[in-house]
């Protein structure tokens, strides 16, 4: 594997990304993504057999997750449309507050909605969106996140699907980003 070399005269393994002082290393690459998008599509597949349900995002940061479960999913019809909610501004801890930027476009009573989202962190975002979807007349709400920060979620009601469980790192890449930046890359980061 090649090496590149810091300008302090630390060597660093070519999956370990430098952004300014941070050290970035790959948490998940590109193909083990794949295959847990895979399996949370052939479980939303079976789960909604003979539904159409309707896979909401929660931008921005779902947005590369959604877009691969959308074209995973192929045995059930599916709707898609999306919120966009920030708790986060530019830190890297959650601000305590979640507010709705955008809200659904679609009537959403009686509808079966599978919110896809990038991660659960505190577990308020989703805490916040699950009953709001539920009051929009919903007939039922599950949730898919790609990542699930155990230590830390506090979640009142369960994540149905989960792609990884990951500890209480900060993490890039995949959608999720570092002060807008970095969404576009294809592997999952943690900061060290
Ligand atoms: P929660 O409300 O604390 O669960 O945070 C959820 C939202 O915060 C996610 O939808 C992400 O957009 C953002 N977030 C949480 N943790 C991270 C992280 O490690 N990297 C990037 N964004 C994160
Ligand atoms: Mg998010």
């Amino acid at each position: 594997m090649s090496l590149s070399r810091e300008a302090s005269g630390y060597f660093f393994l070519m999956n370990t990304l430098t952004i300014g002082t941070d050290i970035f290393k790959e948490l998940f690459t590109p193909e083990e993504i794949q295959s847990r998008v895979k399996a949370i599509a052939r479980e939303i597949e079976q789960d909604m057999a003979g539904e159409t349900p309707i896979l909401m995002g929660v931008m921005k940061g779902a947005l590369i997750f959604l877009t691969d479960v959308l074209r995973e999913i192929q045995a059930v019809d599916v709707e898609v449309d999306y919120v966009r909610l920030k708790s986060y501004g530019n830190n890297e801890v959650s601000s305590g507050t979640v507010e709705m930027v955008h809200a659904p476009s679609s009537v959403l009573a009686g509808r079966d909605v599978v919110i896809v989202e990038d991660i659960i962190d505190s577990g308020q975002t989703m805490n916040f969106l699950r009953p709001k979807i539920l009051e929009a007349g919903a007939k039922s709400v599950r949730v898919a996140t790609l990542l699930y920060k155990s230590e830390v979620a506090r979640l009142n009601t369960p994540a149905e699907y989960i792609g990884f469980s990951i500890p209480n790192n900060f993490v890039i890449g995949y959608g999720l980003d570092y002060r807008q930046l970095k969404r576009n890359l294809r592997s999952i980061y943690y900061k060290v």
